[in-house]
């Protein structure tokens, strides 16, 4: 019986020499780390917008940017300039250009970049005071102006 125990020791002793060699001696085949990396679909910039915007702009609301100058300048070329801007500028506020928006009224300001919600501007169109007389900007045409004072209200 005893001159067994020393081959099953023995045998024992080489699997276990086997066993904490084996990890080291089968190189776990790498996965191939999948290096497919789609060929940069560098998707185009659809719109006609700014640079800065695509600069600003990392990957997170890459929808549409609205641009002042070709969006948000007519609406208020077509609601709004025949008593702000022009002829006539009621209460100061010339909505003919960008710097007169951004400057405001005999009050001040009338929008707060960044912040569609506390801008007098879009409050009183919502709340149908302005234009006070003649047509309203459409749902669609007061969104672009709420879009665009939200991403900034940049002159772009
Ligand atoms: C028919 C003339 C008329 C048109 C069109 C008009 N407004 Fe006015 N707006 C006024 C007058 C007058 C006031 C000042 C008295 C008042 O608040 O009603 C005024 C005041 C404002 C004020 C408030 C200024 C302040 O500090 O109190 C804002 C903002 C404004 N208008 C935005 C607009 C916008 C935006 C449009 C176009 C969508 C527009 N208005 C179209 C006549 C007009």
């Amino acid at each position: 019986m005893k001159k067994f125990i020393i081959p099953i020791l023995l045998m024992l002793l080489m699997i276990s020499a086997c066993a904490t060699a084996t990890p080291q001696a089968t190189p776990t085949a790498v996965p191939a780390t999948s290096t497919s990396v789609p060929p940069t679909q560098t998707a185009l910039p659809t719109d006609t917008s700014v640079p800065t915007a695509e600069a600003t702009q990392s990957n997170e609301v890459v929808t549409s940017n609205i641009s002042f100058t070709n969006q948000v300048l007519p609406i208020f070329q077509t609601y709004c300039v025949e008593c702000h801007g022009g002829i006539r500028t009621r209460e100061g506020l010339n909505l003919a250009s960008y710097d007169g928006l951004m400057f405001g009224s005999f009050n001040g300001v009338v929008l707060i970049p960044n912040n569609a919600n506390e801008s007098l501007l879009v409050q009183l169109i919502q709340q149908g005071e302005m234009p006070n007389r003649g047509p309203s900007p459409s749902s669609a045409e007061l969104q672009a102006i709420i879009d665009w004072i939200n991403q900034g209200a940049i002159n772009n």
